[in-house]
């Protein structure tokens, strides 16, 4: 499974593209709001530390519009993907764009259908919204399942890329279903390697080895 960061904190991605665990990042309007800061400045720095791809969202609604954005940030760099939304005027343009070499995450996904749309269209990425629908009280990762079975069923290539994450347990759970990428918060990612018995058995380890009096170097 592929991790991509989901933030627009560059000084976050930096850091954690250190640890070798960052395949891409996602970034949203939201995202970038709470960057506070010029939106082509930032996805050209995120794609200058990170080499996998990295999505930056079109604001148009019309399907010419997305198509005129999703060009111009593509250009800002190799591994820019356009994210466009579930719409039907973003299915247009996903196909108009994948047509022309670019790659396309379509984001907003919440439900099956929408997803096979997504792959029908050409997507490079459809993004389920796993916490969005777990909010509504209904359980996100069902989701994940179903479009698994039905890319799986007509081996479509668009990749599943699990978002909306927000708890250790979803990119669990989105591992076991067969997505093929999570896109995590940063908090979350810094979370998955924490269990309470590593850092106990470490403690009681180091406690014994400094007993003997030995060092390795
Ligand atoms: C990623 O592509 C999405 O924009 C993001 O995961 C949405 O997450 P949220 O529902 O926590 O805002």
């Amino acid at each position: 499974m592929k991790f991509f960061v989901d933030t627009a904190d560059v000084a976050e991605i930096r850091e954690l593209s250190e640890s070798g665990l960052v395949d891409g990042v996602t970034t949203n309007p939201s995202l970038i709001a709470k960057a506070g800061r010029d939106f082509v400045e930032v996805v050209a720095e995120i794609c200058a530390i990170v080499d996998g791809p990295v999505s930056a969202e079109v604001t148009a609604t019309e399907a010419d519009g997305m198509v005129q954005e999703g060009r111009k940030l593509a250009a800002i760099a190799d591994n820019v993907t356009v994210k466009v939304p579930l719409t039907m005027e973003g299915l247009k343009a996903c196909r108009s764009l994948v047509q022309s070499g670019i790659q396309v995450n379509v984001t907003l996904c919440f439900s099956a259908n929408q997803a096979l749309l997504a792959a029908k269209a050409g997507a490079t990425f459809v993004s389920p919204f796993i916490g969005r629908i777990d909010d509504t009280g209904l359980d996100g990762m069902e989701l994940i399942e179903e479009i698994r079975q039905i890319y799986d069923n007509y081996e479509f290539d668009t990749e599943v890329l699990a978002a909306s994450i927000r708890t250790v347990n979803h990119v669990k759970l989105a591992a076991l279903a067969g997505a093929d990428i999570a896109t995590v918060p940063p908090a979350t990612i810094r979370q998955l390697v924490k269990h309470p018995l590593t850092d106990k058995g470490l403690e009681a380890f180091l406690a014994d080895w400094h007993k003997t009096g030995q060092t390795i170097l």
